[in-house]
């Protein structure tokens, strides 16, 4: 059957990533769609850029909006930024009635709600398992998978940067800058590595599993925020002597005031399943009323898992899989509450 066309903003490290899962998997993702996956069009800031992938097949597009005007089922972006162009193609999207995918947190967390109203008024898919947990398929499990109950308390190791930096700076007792150093170059780390060590990228996603956990509107501007810029090798072997590990932990619990939200350093008891959690690993705990506790854990950062995680968003749309973007329709998700987890 005719083949889901799809038009590619940002060639960065999911973006080339993936291109490389489309051609490398192409015949096996064409069986489970039960249509091929075609990328048409493309585009970043550098036309000229070697990205180790063939482009000249597809359609190069010089403004980033315009993407939305190809003749195309589905736009994906994945060039970053809470606003911006990634925004103003979003919107543009919806509003010609095309599907999106986006690994973007940022823009979710700030602008999430305003998209799904708009993707629902289109009747049309807006999907994002990338953006929270990168390879884990954790919106699906809590979206889908957990629909049944009713969830007490999310938590989660939500950075690969922070998490790559603390297991590092303990195991092999280097220094937090030459770790970080070798985070980005792994293409774990934002274009801005300051939202990753200063918690806010974990607060971003937080904010978009807590709403899908609670059935509330993602209220990231009511997430307390910490980071691990302050800590030293000597702090994280001070912790282990203790027995302690550090990790930078998300929690989102429904309280009697409503939800509360906090992003901050953790001394984690080395029993505990996320004391286990090294590298750029994720891990999201979920308890249930009827299901229990519930373990997602896996790679949360990288080309590959990022890129398997926007794909696996591809087929589900080619499959015809609908449903609101969130727990449940824009219209029914309640707010937040008065609970304030922030302490800026
Ligand atoms: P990169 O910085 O590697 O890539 C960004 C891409 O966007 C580049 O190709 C860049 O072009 C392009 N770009 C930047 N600005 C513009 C613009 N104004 N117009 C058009 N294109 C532009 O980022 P990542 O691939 O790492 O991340 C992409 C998204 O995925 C972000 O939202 C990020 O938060 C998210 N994400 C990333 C993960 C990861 O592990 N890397 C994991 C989960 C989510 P050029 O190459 O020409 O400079
Ligand atoms: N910078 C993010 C991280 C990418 O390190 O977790 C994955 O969302």
């Amino acid at each position: 059957s005719r083949a889901l066309r799809i038009a590619l903003a940002g060639l960065g490290t999911v973006g080339a990533g993936v291109i490389r899962v489309l051609d490398t998997n192409r015949e096996l993702i064409a069986r489970r769609a039960g249509r091929p996956i075609e990328v048409v069009a493309v585009t970043a800031r550098d036309r000229t850029k070697d990205r180790g992938v063939d482009l000249g097949r597809f359609a190069w597009i010089d403004d980033t909006t315009r993407l939305a005007e190809a003749e195309v089922d589905v736009v994906v972006e994945l060039v970053g930024g809470s606003d911006g162009p990634a925004l103003a193609l979003a919107r543009a999207t919806l509003a010609a009635g095309k599907g999106f995918v986006t690994a973007n947190k940022a823009m979710l967390a700030h602008h999430g709600l305003e998209l799904a109203e708009a993707a629902e008024a289109a009747g049309v898919p807006l999907k994002f398992e990338a953006a929270v947990a990168g390879g884990i398929p954790v919106i699906k499990g809590l979206r889908e998978g957990a629909a049944a109950n009713e969830l007490a308390r999310v938590t989660g190791i939500l950075n690969g940067t922070c998490n790559f930096i603390l297991s590092k700076m303990e195991a092999e007792k280097r220094d937090f800058a030459d770790v970080l150093a070798e985070a980005q170059a792994l293409g774990f780390a934002e274009a801005d590595p300051s939202f990753d060590i200063d918690g806010v990228d974990a607060a971003h996603k937080l904010a978009i599993l807590a709403s899908l956990s609670f059935g509330t509107k993602p209220a990231f501007d009511r997430v307390g925020i910490g980071g691990i810029r302050h800590i030293l090798a000597a702090d994280i072997a001070e912790a282990a002597a203790l027995g302690y590990r550090v990790r930078l932990v998300g929690v989102a619990e429904a309280g009697a005031h409503g939800l509360f939200q906090r992003v901050h350093a953790h001394l984690v008891p080395q029993d505990h399943p996320l004391a286990h959690v090294t590298g750029a690993t994720n891990a999201v705990v979920a308890e249930g009323n009827f299901v229990g506790r519930l373990l997602f854990q896996g790679p949360g950062a990288g080309e590959g898992p990022t890129a398997s995680a926007v794909v696996a968003d591809l087929i589900d749309i080619a499959r015809g899989e609908a449903g609101p973007p969130f727990a449940m329709p824009a219209a029914a998700l309640a707010d937040a509450g008065e609970a304030d987890g922030s302490d800026r």
